[in-house]
């Protein structure tokens, strides 16, 4: 049975013996396992701590600044980075999923070297947890945060990485995030992948096709609130379909609707949700995203498909 106390106990042990009198660089998304990476790190040295928010313009509505209030809350220092160009640049031309998995790993582990230098830093702390080592290593994807156990060396980037939770599944990571007193809306929140929208825009990542899934992702959230689920998002197509707007043949947009319930991300089954309830959302997809013509429901298991539609 998983001790969260005895495992802060030891992690803060081993953070400070890591780092010693370093400052330490800590990659806070908002997410569940960086903010209790970042948490921990500052119990563990306190000021010594500076939390990263890398603005990749691929966040969902209002979450750069939810990250920003919540690690101001903590009283944990912050660093805003708007990096949203170099990750637009590193997307252009690319439509495969690895391709596409890679470029974004590549420029946020650049963007981290860049801010380590500025900072004095040799030591970034992440959240990559276990599910993420296990299926980068099994060739399943390649986790945005996993390098040094696929062969990769950090020093390549300058600096060396502090993974405090990369023993843990996400139902542990979320019991020490609840015994370092974190507020509901970090311990218990939804898991959201590193490379956040980038996944949900199938084919190239532009920042137009990203405020289109940015909106359906709105859309889902605010209407699946109570159904109290694992995860529930939008996806847009790469492909076109044809529809009506206006009275006019319109060549438009596609977005599936993905609702899943799960313990740990390593299966999950498709939740059946009412009728009612997809109409509401399909509907309002229609409505208020101008391109999109089409909303579909995905109903499958995990496995064969992934979560992720990437
Ligand atoms: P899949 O799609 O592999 O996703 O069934 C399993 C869980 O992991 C999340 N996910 C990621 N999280 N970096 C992350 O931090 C990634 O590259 C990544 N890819 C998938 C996904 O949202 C689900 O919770």
């Amino acid at each position: 049975m998983f001790n969260a106390k005895e495992f802060i106990e030891k992690s803060l042990k081993e953070i400070k013996v890591n780092v010693k009198d370093a400052k330490l660089i800590s990659a806070c998304s908002g997410g569940v396992d960086s903010t209790v990476t970042t948490a921990l790190a500052h119990k563990a040295i306190g000021d010594k701590v500076l939390a990263v928010f890398i603005d990749d313009g691929l966040r969902r509505e209002g979450e750069p600044e939810f990250v920003l209030r919540t690690l101001k809350t903590l009283g944990i220092k912050t660093r805003y980075v708007d990096a949203k160009k170099d990750f637009f640049d590193a997307f252009k031309g690319k439509i495969d999923a690895e391709e596409k998995r890679k470029a974004f790993r590549e420029t946020f582990y650049k963007t981290f070297g860049k801010v380590a230098k500025e900072e004095k830093t040799g030591f970034i702390a992440q959240g990559t947890i276990r599910a993420d080592v296990i299926e980068t290593v099994k060739g399943i994807k390649s986790q945005h945060n996993v390098l040094e156990q696929i062969g990769i060396s950090p020093d390549k980037y300058g600096y060396k990485i502090l993974e405090p939770l990369k023993e843990l599944f996400k139902p542990d990571v979320r019991k020490v995030g609840r015994e370092l007193g974190l507020p509901k809306e970090v311990s218990e929140r939804m898991p959201f992948p590193g490379p956040a929208l980038s996944l949900r825009v199938l084919g190239e990542v532009t920042p137009e096709r990203v405020a289109i899934v940015r909106k359906a992702t709105e859309i889902v959230e605010e209407e699946t609130k109570e159904l109290d689920t694992f995860q529930n998002f939008a996806v847009l197509h790469n492909d076109k379909a044809t529809g009506i707007k206006n009275g006019k043949r319109l060549y438009g947009n596609i977005i599936t609707v993905r609702i899943v319930d799960s313990e740990d991300a390593v299966a999950a089954t498709a939740r059946h949700v009412p009728y009612e309830k997809l109409m509401k959302i399909g509907t309002r997809i229609v409505t208020e995203i101008p391109s999109v013509v089409r909303c579909l429901y995905d109903i499958t298991d995990k496995p064969p498909a992934t979560i992720e539609f990437e």
